[in-house]
């Protein structure tokens, strides 16, 4: 009886033993330690595009696409409950005299008292949909090409 947990305990020895030999570490496959701090992107993207008037519509790839923003953004992308910069030269009230396309009429909906169309206040935060550009390399191959013909 004694002799067999003297066996039995060797054995429990020997197979931890193996497998510590065999532990080298769980690789993450973010390629770093879990706990570390995310690096930041090596480079400072640079929004393409000069101030607004100033460029082409960029074409749309697919049917029902948010078209993307041409300009440039950086003095007035602040988007607060108090102003929408975006409003500012895009609003039904100001596109005339901005000269800027007008918001989507999907982004509209008229007033409870039915006088004028207003802004949908779920399309209030205008860049979830409509984004800046960069010129940048994608981070993957790919081979889509949009559904809309040039
Ligand atoms: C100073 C006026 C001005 C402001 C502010 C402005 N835009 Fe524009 N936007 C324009 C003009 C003018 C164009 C036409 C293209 C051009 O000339 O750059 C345009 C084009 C666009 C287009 C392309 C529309 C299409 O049919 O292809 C989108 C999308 C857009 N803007 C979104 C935004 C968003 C989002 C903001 C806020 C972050 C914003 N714009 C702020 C004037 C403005
Ligand atoms: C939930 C997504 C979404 C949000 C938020 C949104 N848009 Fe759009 N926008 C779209 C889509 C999709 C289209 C193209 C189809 C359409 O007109 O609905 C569009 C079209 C446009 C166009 C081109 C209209 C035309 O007739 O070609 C302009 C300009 C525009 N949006 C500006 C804005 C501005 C400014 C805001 C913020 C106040 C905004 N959008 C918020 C999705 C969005």
């Amino acid at each position: 009886m004694k002799r067999s947990v003297t066996i039995g305990l060797a054995a429990v020895l020997a197979a931890v033993l193996y497998g510590c030999a065999q532990y080298g570490g769980v690789a993450a496959l973010r390629g770093s330690d879990t706990a570390a701090a995310d690096q930041a992107p090596a480079a400072h993207f640079v929004y393409m595009g000069k101030k607004p008037g100033l460029q082409k519509p960029i074409d749309r790839t697919i049917k029902g696409q948010p078209p993307l923003v041409p300009h440039a953004v950086d003095n007035f992308d602040e988007i607060t409950v108090a102003e929408n910069q975006c409003m500012d030269c895009h609003s039904i009230e100001k596109y005339r005299e901005k000269q800027a396309p007008k918001l989507g009429d999907s982004h509209l909906a008229f007033s409870k008292d039915g006088m004028k169309k207003t802004l949908l206040m779920d399309r209030y935060q205008c860049n979830t949909c409509h984004v800046p550009q960069v010129d940048a390399k994608p981070l993957v191959e790919t081979n889509f090409v949009g559904s809309i013909q040039k």
